[in-house]
């Protein structure tokens, strides 16, 4: 039985392979509505979510699949004092696999050390969120066609943003990336993320405060929102939320073919004048979720 808890538990083949499959159900849809059929999936989400729950929700509907769970910690044994192991342990035991998010950086792992099915990482505290990665990874597929020789600029909460540290992480294994960390100095790319994934495999890279500086060497710009909800207090939260704005003026100085990419929600960080430029890839990323989850999801229940 596997588990996704860090997106290198796949392997770089395998992640091709997933984005083969999810490319594959987007242009034969109805080859798959049965692929499911009577197995359940829990979306167990200690921690707000649209995207990523409904997107999971959504990808087991399609594949014939049903779904349960709940989707804030209030409503479940949480509340009373239930840890996330016996949590998982129960609900192992109603559902055929599990897609979980928390805020405590780890609580997935545990999860899957008391779980009978597979266990989704779907986002656990500032740590990772490897299924947003996949829909990154299969939505740069989409726009670019390749990974190898890109210059990815990642802009924002690069300290708190578990998307960000993920990414990162699946990107360092193709040859010829090179990465611009755009970041006020307090939100930096924390160095357990900077030593593994860039330093220690040699990556170039270079850092800076400055978006405008960085715009026309990059391939991909990944922007993304201030992460209110690991700061320690609000002063400090104000004082950087906006930090980076990405404006049609901004957009001026970009490559013609530049995709940008957001894992949303976002809240000021792309002006919505934005959403018209043809390089805004941030709509079709959130809807290429589905498909990669559904792929996913297949290949955790070892569905042909
Ligand atoms: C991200 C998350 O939850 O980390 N959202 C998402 O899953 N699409 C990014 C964020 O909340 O800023």
């Amino acid at each position: 039985m596997r588990h996704l808890i860090d997106i290198m538990d796949l392997s770089v083949e395998e992640i091709d392979g997933l984005i083969a499959k999810a490319s594959d159900i987007v242009a034969h849809p109805d080859a798959y509505r049965e692929k499911c059929r009577y197995k359940k999936l829990a979306t167990l989400f200690f921690e707000p979510s649209t995207r990523t729950r409904l997107s999971f929700e959504a990808a087991m509907l399609e594949l014939g699949g049903q779904v349960l769970g709940f989707s804030e910690a209030s409503s479940s044994s949480a509340a009373k004092g239930e840890s996330v192991a016996d949590t998982a342990a129960i609900v192992s035991g109603y559902a055929d696999i599990i897609a979980m998010r928390h805020p405590k950086e780890g609580a997935p792992l545990v999860a899957a050390s008391r779980s009978d099915v597979p266990i989704i990482n779907a986002g656990d505290g500032g740590h990772f969120h490897p299924t947003q990665t996949l829909t990154d990874l299969f939505t740069i597929s989409r726009e670019l066609g390749r990974f190898e020789g890109l210059t990815v600029g990642l802009c924002g909460d690069l300290k708190f943003g578990r998307t960000v540290h993920s990414l990162i992480a699946a990107l360092s294994r193709y040859a010829g990336i090179r990465f611009v960390l755009i970041s006020p100095e307090e939100l930096k790319v924390p160095s357990y993320v900077k030593n593994k994934y860039i330093k220690e495999k040699g990556i170039p890279y270079r850092q800076t405060t400055s978006l405008d500086d960085a715009m026309s060497e990059l391939d991909v710009l990944y922007m993304t929102r201030v992460q209110k909800e690991r700061f320690f207090n609000e002063e400090d939260y104000l004082r950087l939320r906006d930090s980076y704005i990405l404006t049609p003026e901004k957009m001026t100085l970009a490559k013609k073919d530049m995709v940008v990419l957001h894992p949303l929600p976002r809240v000021n960080e792309i002006t919505t004048d934005v959403d018209l430029d043809p390089r805004a890839a941030y709509f079709r990323q959130a809807k290429n979720g589905k498909f990669i989850r559904m792929a996913l999801i297949m290949k955790l229940l070892e569905v042909e």
